[in-house]
């Protein structure tokens, strides 16, 4: 009996998660692996668009890795890899550029806002053609659910056309995947400016709860989160955006509901007695998650040897799949 494919994944571009790449990514992965044959990818090769400093790119990766397995994926169970293990992604990759037309690709809004950032110039092909890089992740393993943010919509889409147009053009050879993007309550605002997302590149970092932080910082953070001056507990997240974020915060951890919430809060003054309680809810999900990833991280060893098995249950999948496309494309077969 097997279960339907999931693959998802993160670039190693920081040296921790934060809160809402925890509650809006991790805990979805975990609760899904349940219910689908899951692999999780570290998207090394998406992170070099970029340029990263190679020890910061290799440690990074590892952190990653070890992240998501501090986070509760289960090795056992899911595919944890790093994606330079697998070869058939870069080689799917080109195919797929072959069949990506270039407006199309030039459509891309990530491309275009990160292009627009350093200047035209500044800009590697490898940032151009990173969606065709993506659409291969996903195809090589017959997907059909990739949870994502919603900032890779766009992306999916055009992993969706991609495998309908191969489709159509070469025969029946992959499954159109899914994206699955979590409800907007799953939002974890920043703690100094609540309007705005918990986001890794955000210019004021100091609203961003990372997980891999000390305990002390992060409590600092809470005690000193934006809010409003009308002294009282209640669910308004357009008047009171601090407040809101508090409160969900709190619920996602905690699992008590906002309305339970706002009746223990209710009445004046309660708002440093909402930040103890939030700050107490981060330390307990997140003290015992940095003491994993340090465990993990100690012993590198144990930790690639993870990722080698997972490389390997990839490579059963992704090279199978390769071979189809191989074929179905025109590719002579290598002789003995
Ligand atoms: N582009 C994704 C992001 O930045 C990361 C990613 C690369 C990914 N390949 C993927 C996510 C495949 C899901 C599936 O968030």
């Amino acid at each position: 009996m097997s279960r339907p494919r999931l693959l998802s994944g993160m670039q190693p571009t920081h040296d921790s998660l934060h809160l809402g790449n925890y509650l809006g990514a991790q805990v979805n992965w975990v609760r899904m692996q349940e219910d689908f044959e899951a692999y999780f990818c570290v998207v090394d090769q998406h992170a070099l668009t970029v340029g990263p400093d190679p020890a910061d790119l290799r440690q990074r990766t590892r952190v990653t890795a070890a992240q998501y397995i501090a986070g509760g994926v289960d090795p056992q169970r899911s595919a944890v890899f790093v994606q330079s293990h697998v070869p058939e992604h870069s080689q799917l990759a080109w195919v797929l550029n072959c069949l990506a037309g270039f407006g199309e690709a030039a459509r891309m809004t990530q491309f275009k806002d990160k292009s627009a950032k350093g200047g035209q110039d500044a800009a590697t092909v490898g940032l151009f053609t990173y969606p065709m890089l993506m659409a291969a992740d996903i195809l090589l393993y017959n997907t059909e659910a990739v949870p994502v943010g919603e900032d890779q919509r766009q992306h999916l889409e055009l992993t969706r056309d991609l495998a309908q147009r191969f489709n159509a053009r070469y025969g029946d050879t992959f499954v159109v995947p899914r994206a699955h993007i979590p409800a907007e309550t799953a939002k974890v605002m920043s703690l100094a400016e609540p309007t705005a997302k918990m986001s890794k590149s955000a210019e004021n970092q100091s609203g961003n709860l990372m997980m891999l932080d000390t305990t002390k910082a992060n409590t600092k953070k809470v005690k000193s989160a934006v809010t409003d001056t009308d002294n009282d507990v209640r669910w308004d997240p357009e008047a009171k955006p601090g407040i809101a974020n508090l409160l969900r915060i709190h619920s996602a951890l905690s699992g008590e509901s906002i309305e339970a919430l706002v009746e223990r809060f209710a009445g004046e003054n309660k708002y440093g007695a909402l930040k103890g309680e939030v700050a107490e809810q981060v330390a307990v999900v997140q003290a015992p998650f940095k003491e994993r990833v340090d465990d993990l991280l100690a012993d590198p060893a144990e930790l690639d040897a993870h990722l080698a098995r997972g490389a390997e249950r990839a490579r059963e999948v992704a090279g199978a799949t390769l071979a189809r496309v191989y074929d179905a494309v025109g590719f002579v077969p290598l002789g003995r």
